[in-house]
């Protein structure tokens, strides 16, 4: 009751809908008793469970700004409304493939709109849906599930072709590693009644960055040839994904048929599968929170073509005959194992490691444990536990959240912001109208983006109590003078002030610029949590680039000239607590939409001053100049995968030009590359510099920086050799900061990783580290 009092007196100038509210309340769901200074929320006096999600409930508004000739194009598709019956028995199949098609899609976004001006979120009611071939998605599309009875896309027994994907998830129209923008979530997909002979698999899933898949349950046929996941792309390969996690596997003969570049996979329950994940090709893949039970092999990479580094963390494994096979490098971490078989076959042979490794650290592979550039090869040994700092849950694992979906309330607790002024357009000023609903909604509503391009001149101010979720990668682009200045960068999104505690959840949402804006941050985060993981991004991506959206696609074409198209993306201040699962912080190499030139020179990725804890599951930052990662006096960082690639046009110009680094924003300023300016692999973004006396408890779990170019040219020597000096920059660092690389992959370097910039030491080599893309590092320990 003190809870209503607080609120009448509090909101009085701010009317506020009492939310319905289930019990319980899942995890991760806003629960107002732990939320005690949110108080205008509170439990509804009648609880009672929604129907259905309010997904389907809102009003439809999202529109495509920049798709010109189509008017009338319609976003949100729910199946039911082309003609699919969910009822179990009629075959469903053409009506998702109305409901994906319509508004003149095709596949590859070819059908002369570009790739990202026909986005379509297909909806699915709760029911059961029958389907007799696969159903193809294309880029730009994302399939939702009513989140609060999943329905069930159910293969018939006539399934064909018999080595089809229930879900076709890979658009052929474009190559795996440009299969962006594609999502699935809160369904079953269930092959349980075809021929336990056929090879059918669940979803092909050969795709790469900005990719959302979560929240699938994979029912396969028990004792069968069923494979849950595959990741075939034809010739392109298995795609360039980011993240994957939050889904079940049942049944089947492999759960996950993994080839990919790399991975970041977390929270993924196999029972009942003959092998849960076979690896066929991966450079990095992490593994956290994986949940083996009655199986043959956890994770099997010994039969990859390729492997070159596996991290499995806090993870468990019941009833399985062999947990970890293979021979690349190998970190294990806090691994529980009962009554199974050898936790880890290495070359055909078991390890014998005791039965488990909870609260231990085992890795095979090179090691370094201090900065003189020691190598030890290792054949497997046990390492200290690794310091995890302020990084954990309750349990002592490494924190982790999902994306939250809201589903214990209904649809009048969700704002849409076009119903409060916002246009998303793409042309009108939308500043106002989002700060006014930002701050009415707080501690009140979810705050709805339907899709559109969202204006903003000025700040965007998130207040504690926000919760934003977007609908297919809604945008917020920065636009006009304000942004324009690098001596004095201006904020596009802020996420609470120096300081402020409470919860921030985005969801679904895209931040981009509209224009050249030299001065433009995307997205500041200055909230701590008042639990850890309250403020959190979840497939929430950055674009500068590459789309009709923004001027830059046709402004910066000029080669050798990189236009100054972004100040940095994004900026985690000391202050800061953040979570973020499944970003990709993208500078434009190519263009999506049209076949303009893409020269876009980003100044900076990511920079990191957080001590209270960020974690950083499944993300990549791509083409800036000066730093794809920064960390400055940062402490307690926890990364499952992050991915990294250097301009393709670079060292023409020579970083940092077309910047002038500033000292302020500590800066590499790249003086140790010595006075000549051409120097043409030393004068290259760094994928990762860690610098700071105050540096503590930075735990990375598998890492590839790749560098596929150098000024444009694949030649590079050979498809090993060095089209860049050095990528890892650890500077001004304490012995004891409690640095842990683990399963470090480099491609196209010299210099692993190199101490005190560049003209610093070569700590690592990668002539010494053979292996994965070029080069592998299983431990560096310099500085734990
Ligand atoms: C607009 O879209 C609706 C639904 O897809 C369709 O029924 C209608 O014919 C379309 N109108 C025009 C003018 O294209
Ligand atoms: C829009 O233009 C493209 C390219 O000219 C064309 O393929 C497509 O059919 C057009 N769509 C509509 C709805 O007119
Ligand atoms: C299915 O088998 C056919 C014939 O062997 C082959 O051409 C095709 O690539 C296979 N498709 C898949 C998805 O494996
Ligand atoms: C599957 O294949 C095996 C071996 O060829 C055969 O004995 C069995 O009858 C087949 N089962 C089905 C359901 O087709
Ligand atoms: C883990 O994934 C499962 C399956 O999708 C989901 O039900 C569960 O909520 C997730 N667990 C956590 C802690 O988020
Ligand atoms: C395990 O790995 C070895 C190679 O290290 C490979 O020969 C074997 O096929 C893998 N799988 C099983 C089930 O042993
Ligand atoms: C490197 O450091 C280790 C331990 O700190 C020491 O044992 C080793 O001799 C040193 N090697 C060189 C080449 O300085
Ligand atoms: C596995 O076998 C290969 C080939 O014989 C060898 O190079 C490698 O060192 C072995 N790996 C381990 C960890 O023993
Ligand atoms: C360096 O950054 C600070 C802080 O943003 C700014 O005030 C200053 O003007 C910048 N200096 C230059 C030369 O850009
Ligand atoms: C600068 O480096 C380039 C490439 O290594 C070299 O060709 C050139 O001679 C160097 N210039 C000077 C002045 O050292
Ligand atoms: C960069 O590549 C272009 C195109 O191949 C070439 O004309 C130019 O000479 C190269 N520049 C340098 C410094 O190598």
């Amino acid at each position: 009751m003190g809870f209503k009092i607080a609120f009448l007196v509090a909101s009085a100038a701010v009317p506020c809908v009492v939310l319905a509210h289930r019990q319980p309340a899942p995890l991760n769901a806003i629960n107002p008793l732990q939320n005690r200074q949110f108080t205008n929320w509170f439990p509804d006096p009648h609880p009672s469970p929604q129907k259905s999600y309010w997904l389907s409930e809102i009003p439809h508004q999202g529109t495509s700004p920049f798709l010109t000739n189509n008017t009338n194009y319609t976003v949100f598709r729910n199946v039911k409304d082309y003609g699919a019956k969910g009822d179990g028995s009629s075959d469903d199949t053409a009506a998702f493939t109305a409901a994906i098609n319509a508004g003149g899609r095709c596949s590859g976004g070819t059908c002369g709109t570009g790739s990202t001006g026909q986005p379509a979120l297909i909806y699915v009611p709760q029911g059961t849906y029958v389907v007799s071939s696969p159903i193809q998605l294309y880029i730009d599309t994302q399939v939702i599930g009513d989140a609060v009875n999943f329905p069930t896309i159910k293969a018939s027994p006539a399934f064909a072709p018999s080595n089809g994907s229930v879900i076709a998830g890979f658009d052929p129209g474009q190559g795996s590693t440009t299969n962006f923008y594609i999502g699935l979530r809160n369904l079953n997909i269930d092959t349980t009644s075809v021929s336990i002979n056929s090879t059918v698999s669940g979803l092909n899933w050969a795709v790469s960055q900005a990719t959302n898949l979560i929240y699938v349950n994979f029912v396969l046929a028990p004792n069968s040839q069923h494979v849950g996941i595959q990741m075939d792309g034809g010739s392109g390969g298995g795609g360039s994904g980011t993240f994957l996690g939050d889904l079940t596997f049942t049944g089947g003969l492999i759960g996950i048929h993994l080839n990919n570049q790399q991975y970041a996979f977390k929270n993924i329950t196999f029972t009942g599968v003959a092998t849960g994940i076979a690896v066929q090709h991966l450079f990095v893949g992490t593994f956290q929170k994986m949940h083996f039970e009655d199986c043959g092999i956890a994770i099997d990479v010994g039969q990859a073509d390729t492997a070159g580094s596996v991290s499995l963390i806090d993870s468990t494994a019941d009833d399985c005959a062999v947990v970890l096979n293979g021979s690349s490098s190998f970190l294990l971490e806090n691994v529980h194992v009962t009554n199974s078989g050898p936790l880890l076959y290495v070359n055909g042979t078991s390890r014998v490691l005791g039965n488990d490794l909870e609260d231990q650290t085992y890795v095979i592979g090179h090691l370094y444990f201090n900065s003189n550039g020691t190598l030890v090869q290792s054949m497997g040994q046990s390492l200290p536990y690794t310091e995890r700092g302020a990084l954990t849950d309750g349990d002592g694992l490494y924190l982790a959240k999902s994306q939250p979906q809201y589903i214990e309330y209904g649809a009048d607790s969700v704002v849409s912001v076009k119903n409060v002024g916002a246009r998303g357009d793409g042309q009108t000023d939308d500043t106002a109208a989002i700060n006014a609903a930002l701050k009415a909604n707080a501690g009140c509503k979810i705050t709805y983006f339907p899709h559109g391009v969202y204006l903003v001149t000025d700040t965007i101010y998130v207040p504690p109590g926000s919760r934003i979720v977007g609908e297919v990668w809604s945008t917020i682009s920065a636009s006009g003078k304000a942004f324009a200045n690098e001596r004095d960068p201006h904020v596009m999104f802020q996420v609470g002030k120096p300081g402020e505690v409470g919860v921030a959840e985005i969801s679904d949402m895209l931040f981009t610029v509209a224009d050249v804006l030299p001065g433009a941050i995307l997205v500041e985060v200055n909230m701590a949590g008042s639990q850890k993981g309250d403020v959190s991004f979840h497939n929430s991506h950055y674009r500068v680039g590459g789309a009709a959206d923004s001027r830059t696609e046709t402004a910066c074409q000029t080669t050798g000239s990189p236009c100054k198209a972004a100040f940095l993306l994004a900026h985690l201040t000391p202050s800061s607590q953040t979570y973020i699962e499944n970003a990709w912080l993208w500078s434009a190499d190519h263009d999506l939409d049209g076949s303009y030139n893409q020269v876009i020179g980003t100044g900076r990725g990511m920079f990191i001053e957080s001590t209270r804890g960020t974690w950083l599951v499944g993300t990549a930052s791509e083409h800036h100049i000066l730093y794809a990662y920064q960390t400055y006096n940062a402490q307690n960082i926890f990364v499952n995968m992050q991915q990294v690639e250097t301009p393709y046009f670079q060292p023409i110009p020579s970083a940092p030009t077309p910047w002038k680094p500033n000292a302020t924003w500590h800066d590499p300023d790249f003086v140790g590359c010595g006075k000549n300016t051409t120097e043409p692999r030393c004068r290259m973004q760094w994928a990762l510099r860690i610098v700071g006396e105050q540096t503590s408890t930075i735990n990375i779990y598998g890492s590839g920086y790749w560098v596929f170019f150098n000024n444009y040219t694949t030649d590079c020597g050979n498809n090993n050799g060095n089209c860049q000096d050095s990528v890892v920059d650890l500077e001004k660092l304490p012995e004891d900061a409690n640095v842990y690389l683990y399963n470090l992959n480099v491609r196209g370097v010299e210099e692993i990783v190199t101490i005190g910039g560049s003209d610093g030491l070569a700590a690592a080599e990668r002539a010494d580290n053979p292996g994965s893309w070029g080069g592998v590092l299983a431990a560096y320990l310099g500085f734990a």
